[in-house]
């Protein structure tokens, strides 16, 4: 017999008999019995908001699969561009699959001319690069007209691999405006995570040749952040999608979202609290500090997870090999030392609190050179696959715009007082 649940309006007496489809209940049905009363919950905290059949996360259990591909695999034998493609089809792509992807992506990496040189260098000199990348995303929308015929199949594709292809170059592209450097065009010849580290650091040198384990450990970091379901900037993506506004439009608005501290800057946190820890002799009193109410320990715990982040354990490897080419960032053992400590200690155990996908990856971001401003920006790049892919998903299966309600705490109705009166 299917699993249901049976509700009774205590004012009434009346029940209802609601079935628990996939873990979940219709809000819509429970509002049979109920009309006018609204189900009470901020954040989202118990609200499955669409069904998806992209990402799987079991917080409890720390499992994380890209449809139905454990991460583990996924990072350690796929590529970022293959993850994108599996995330918008469905499917890993076969050979010639790929290969015709890979080609269309490679193809689309310039920006308009006019991008850089009327829009981007229109920026104050010291911009924020995230708040530049918002920014020259949204203005993408008024260089593809095509982009609002978002139920045209070959114009929903071509603005896909647009995004994509081009999410490095603007990246690349805000962080050499705001350190004075010239825009390097992209180079063709790399694959996708190189050809960014050439738009990124390439000085004087004809070609460009980034170091082949950094190019793979970036390529590993952007499979990890490339989808984690109904996360913040992708709900945002999702709202502004369900109004059909065009996907640079939408993807802006996942963008801002992840500039946030909360979403995007998480590692930029971890970095200014291992500075400002400063020595391994430090760590137990800061660790009595965090215990005592004294600020976080940043990049432990997360919302959903409440075992290992399997990402964080995938990243600490990847740090390792980082490390053979850029040697050791010297906070390594200081994150090390708050790793162990804290994993051994009642107050995080009993709290289930590890370490998540941010613990790490900002010390390799580090090593590798990268400014703490650019930390968001690189999350950026790789979730525009996920993001787009729920886009796409959501105007698969949309039928509604996303509009909630609220549980009105104001004022009675009352009347104008004339301001000279008041
Ligand atoms: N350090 C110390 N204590 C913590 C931490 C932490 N990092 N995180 C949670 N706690 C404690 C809280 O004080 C609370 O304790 P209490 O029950 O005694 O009051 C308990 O654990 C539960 O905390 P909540 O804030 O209710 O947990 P929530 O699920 O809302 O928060 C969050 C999750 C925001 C990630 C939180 O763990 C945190 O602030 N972590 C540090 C910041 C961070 O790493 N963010 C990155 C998240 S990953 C990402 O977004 C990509």
């Amino acid at each position: 017999m299917a699993e249901s649940i049976t509700i009774t309006d205590n004012r009434t007496g009346e029940s209802l008999e609601i079935p628990i489809d996939n873990g979940g209940v219709a809000a819509s049905e429970w509002s049979k019995l109920m009309p006018g009363v609204w189900f009470y919950d901020p954040a989202f905290m118990s609200t499955a908001a669409c069904e998806s059949s992209i990402t799987f996360l079991d917080g409890e259990a720390g499992i994380l699969r890209y449809r139905g591909y454990p991460i583990e695999e996924l990072a350690e034998n796929s590529t970022y561009l293959e993850v994108a493609y599996l995330l918008l089809h469905g499917e890993l792509p076969k050979p010639d699959e790929y290969e015709k992807w890979r080609n269309e992506v490679t193809m689309h990496t310039f920006i308009h001319e006019n991008v850089r040189k009327r829009f981007l260098e229109g920026f104050h000199y010291d911009a924020h690069p995230m708040g530049m990348l918002v920014s020259a995303v949204a203005a993408l929308s008024t260089f593809y007209l095509d982009a609002k015929e978002i139920f045209d199949p070959d114009s929903r594709a071509k603005q896909i691999i647009r995004l994509i292809a081009k999410m490095p170059t603007l990246a690349a592209a805000a962080h050499r405006f705001s350190v004075g450097m010239p825009f390097v065009y992209p180079d063709n010849s790399l694959d996708f995570a190189a050809n960014f580290l050439s738009m990124m650091w390439k000085v004087a040198e004809p070609r460009f040749e980034p170091d082949p384990i950094l190019a793979k450990a970036l390529d590993t970091l952007f499979i990890l952040h490339a989808d984690h379901e109904q996360n913040c900037s992708t709900t945002a993506m999702r709202v502004v999608g369900s109004s059909h506004a065009d996907p640079y439009s939408a993807c802006a608005a996942a963008c801002a979202a992840l500039y946030g501290p909360r979403h995007g800057g998480a590692n930029e946190q971890v970095i200014r609290m291992l500075t400002e820890i400063a020595s391994i002799e430090n760590v137990p009193a800061f660790i009595e500090g965090v215990k005592a109410g004294n600020g976080r320990l940043q990049g432990f715990g997360h919302r959903v997870y409440k075992s290992y982040d399997p990402r964080a354990a995938i990243i600490k490897r990847t740090a390792d090999e980082v490390f053979t080419v850029t040697g050791k960032n010297p906070l390594l053992d200081i994150a090390l030392k708050l790793e162990e400590i804290a994993l051994s200690d009642e107050y995080f155990t009993s709290r289930k609190l590890y370490p998540n996908v941010d613990f790490y990856s900002g010390l390799i971001y580090q090593a590798m050179g990268f400014p703490l401003e650019m930390f968001p920006v690189l999350f950026a790049i790789p979730r525009t696959a996920g993001w787009l892919a729920h886009w796409q998903e959501l105007l698969d299966q949309d039928s509604k715009i996303a509009r909630p309600r609220q549980l009105y705490i104001g004022p009675e109705a009352r009347t104008y007082t004339p301001l000279a009166e008041r």
